[in-house]
């Protein structure tokens, strides 16, 4: 697996499994029927953020993820960023390798901290894998998160310092 700088072209990618993921409604706040061109300009950050993807040695992309300061101005020292791999590639690093990259980015940025702003707490995937990479849950909105089939869950803040 390779990480890269996304590229225009990569879109056409990313938009299939994008869309599975937000349309399941379970882990994004995300309209569910967000269409293609907003998708599209919502993810494919443009400088200074910066969005990847991770391909294989076929060229295929498995996952992606978005990277910029999660504030403006007096609030523009703490990046924060989201993430999204093929369900059919989940569960073999990918996720953890576009966190590993994100946290070198910021590092390399000069940015004091990391800020996840929405992680669905039943979605303990996600949750696990940024604790592992030194995240911790600041605090959680009660039922911050309308999930589809369980109802409202709790929403993190999770957060580490660099
Ligand atoms: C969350 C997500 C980014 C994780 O990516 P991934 O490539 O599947 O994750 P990884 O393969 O790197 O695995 C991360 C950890 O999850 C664990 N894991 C794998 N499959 C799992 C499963 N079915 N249930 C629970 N944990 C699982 C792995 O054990 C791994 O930990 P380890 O490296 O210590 O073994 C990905 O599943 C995804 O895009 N989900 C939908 C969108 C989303 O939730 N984005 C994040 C929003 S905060």
């Amino acid at each position: 697996m390779e990480l890269r700088e996304a590229t225009d072209a990569d879109w056409a990618s990313i938009w299939p499994f994008f869309h599975t993921i937000v349309s399941a409604g379970e882990t994004y706040v995300y309209p569910r029927d967000l269409d293609e061109p907003a998708a599209r300009a919502m993810w494919m950050v443009a400088p200074p953020g910066r969005t990847v993807v991770a391909v294989d040695e076929h060229g295929t992309v498995l996952g992606t993820a978005n990277m910029y300061a999660n504030k403006m101005g007096p609030g523009s020292h703490i990046a924060s960023g989201s993430f999204m791999v093929a369900p059919e590639h989940a569960g073999q690093g990918v996720g953890r390798a576009l966190g590993e990259d994100l946290l070198a980015w910021a590092r390399r940025e000069g940015f004091r901290g990391v800020q996840f702003n929405a992680v669905v707490e039943s979605n303990t995937r996600a949750v696990k894998l940024w604790q592992s990479i030194g995240f911790e849950i600041m605090t959680t909105i009660p039922e911050g998160f309308h999930h589809p089939t369980l109802g409202y869950v709790g929403l993190h803040i999770m957060y580490q310092k660099l």
